[in-house]
């Protein structure tokens, strides 16, 4: 080991020079030490790192990339790539490169900062660092970093958790307050109705009153229904029996008049964990609008698989492996401001909907631990639902090893 030279000197740059050579000193005990730990070790440690790493030399050479970092960066794993010209190697995301280049060129090396990959969307989180040789002389640098889509897309769920739970109890204080005197206009117009028994148009105008009352009283009841939190009975559910009784459930609803309905659902299928009567709605008000969306003509296709690897919305091990659904059309489609307002509670483009289909519909995901989203549908045209849920764990294959 090298003989400890701190306090050697007077003055600042002393103060400076000790401390380095304090952590040289550090440094070469640390790689005296690893003299005693094999390689493998060390190779091992950054291959199974769950953060992405890429390590290149001064003179723009791959020195190594783990495996996270492939996955993350969406690049085929090749073990010939070490040595290349790490540009070369990173071309498909050049916001990478960019700041792997940065590393030789600014004073200050960023730390726990993001960049956005504009091929794939992807949010990811890094630190920069030099790596030095004894003298402090760069001989590379080291990109540490992590995908954080999966920490945006929670927070957004988060967020949308909290503005749905204060709509919600807005919701239940103003249905709860308006059921008392709809309640009162029903009883006083049914005994005016016995009192004027003689008067016919009376008589009209006071079945119109209780009607509507009585419909009014059917929404805020609904809404009630709809803030009250879900209990799951939960149990492996077989999806493709579930979405066939959707189906026959939402043609109650919304006749599918000419509409061409094509499920494909792999009946080999895995169950989910999940509460059957509750994944049932979710379907039924899918498709329930989606055959609304094309007014008794056009195209619904239903398609069930289990999630492709890359496509990954969990951490993507096995344990969180997803079955997606997908409820696609060929209607009119939901405009890109719309997709953002598609599922809060009350909103509806249709005159008689009470716009608590889809706000119904994220809560039963919610509480399965899944996600939805939307995108453009058929052919590029109406309207795609995606909905992911997990897989049962107990019937996940053992792994191996
Ligand atoms: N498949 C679809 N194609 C086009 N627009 C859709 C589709 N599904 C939903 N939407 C839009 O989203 C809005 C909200 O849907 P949601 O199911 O929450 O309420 P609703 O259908 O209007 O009323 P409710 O379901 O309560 O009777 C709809 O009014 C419609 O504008
Ligand atoms: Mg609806």
């Amino acid at each position: 080991m090298k003989p400890r030279t701190s306090g050697r000197g007077p003055g600042r740059r002393t103060a400076h020079a000790s401390r380095s050579a304090e952590d040289r000193a550090a440094g070469v005990a640390g790689r005296a030490r690893t003299n005693q730990v094999p390689d493998l070790f060390f190779r091992e440690l950054i291959a199974n790192l769950q953060n992405g790493i890429i390590a290149i030399t001064r003179d723009g050479r791959l020195a190594l990339m783990n495996e996270a970092a492939y996955r993350a960066l969406g690049i085929p794993v090749r073990a010939a790539d070490t040595g290349r010209s790490f540009a070369e190697v990173l071309r498909t995301v050049p916001e990478v490169v960019r700041v792997l280049r940065g590393a030789f060129e600014l004073n200050h090396l960023p730390n726990r900062a993001e960049m956005r990959l504009s091929r794939t969307g992807k949010a990811i989180g890094y630190t920069l660092s030099l790596v030095r040789d004894g003298r402090e002389t760069p001989l590379g640098a080291a990109l540490l970093f992590r995908d954080l889509t999966r920490v945006e897309q929670l927070e957004e769920r988060e967020r949308l958790r909290d503005r749905l739970a204060a709509l919600g109890e807005m919701a239940a204080a103003i249905a709860h307050e308006v059921k008392n005197p709809l309640g009162g206009i029903e009883v006083m117009a049914g005994l005016l109705r016995r009192r004027l028994a003689d008067h016919g148009d009376a008589q009209a105008m006071l079945s119109d009153i209780i009607k509507e009352a009585k419909l009014a009283n059917a929404i805020v009841v609904e809404v009630l229904e709809f803030v009250r939190p879900i209990r799951l009975q939960v149990e492996p559910v077989h999806l493709p029996r579930v979405i066939v009784d959707a189906r026959s459930l939402a043609e109650r609803y919304a006749a599918p008049g000419a509409i061409d309905v094509a499920l494909h659902l792999a009946p080999q299928l895995p169950p989910v964990v999940g509460d059957a009567n509750q994944l049932r709605q979710l379907f039924t008000n899918l498709l329930a609008n989606a055959f609304e969306a094309l007014g008794g003509k056009g195209r619904v296709e239903v398609t069930l698989r289990l999630e492709k690897p890359g496509e990954a919305t969990g951490p993507g091990d096995p344990p969180h492996r997803m079955l997606v659904a997908e409820v696609a059309d060929n209607g009119p489609g939901v405009t890109s401001e719309e997709r953002e307002r598609i599922f809060n509670p009350f909103f509806t483009t249709k005159p008689s909907g009470s716009g608590l289909g889809l706000a119904i519909v994220r809560k039963i995901v919610d509480a399965h631990d899944g996600r939805i989203d939307v995108r453009a549908g058929l052919d590029g045209l109406g309207a795609c639902f995606r909905v992911w849920l997990p897989q049962d764990p107990a019937t996940l294959p053992v792994a191996s090893g």
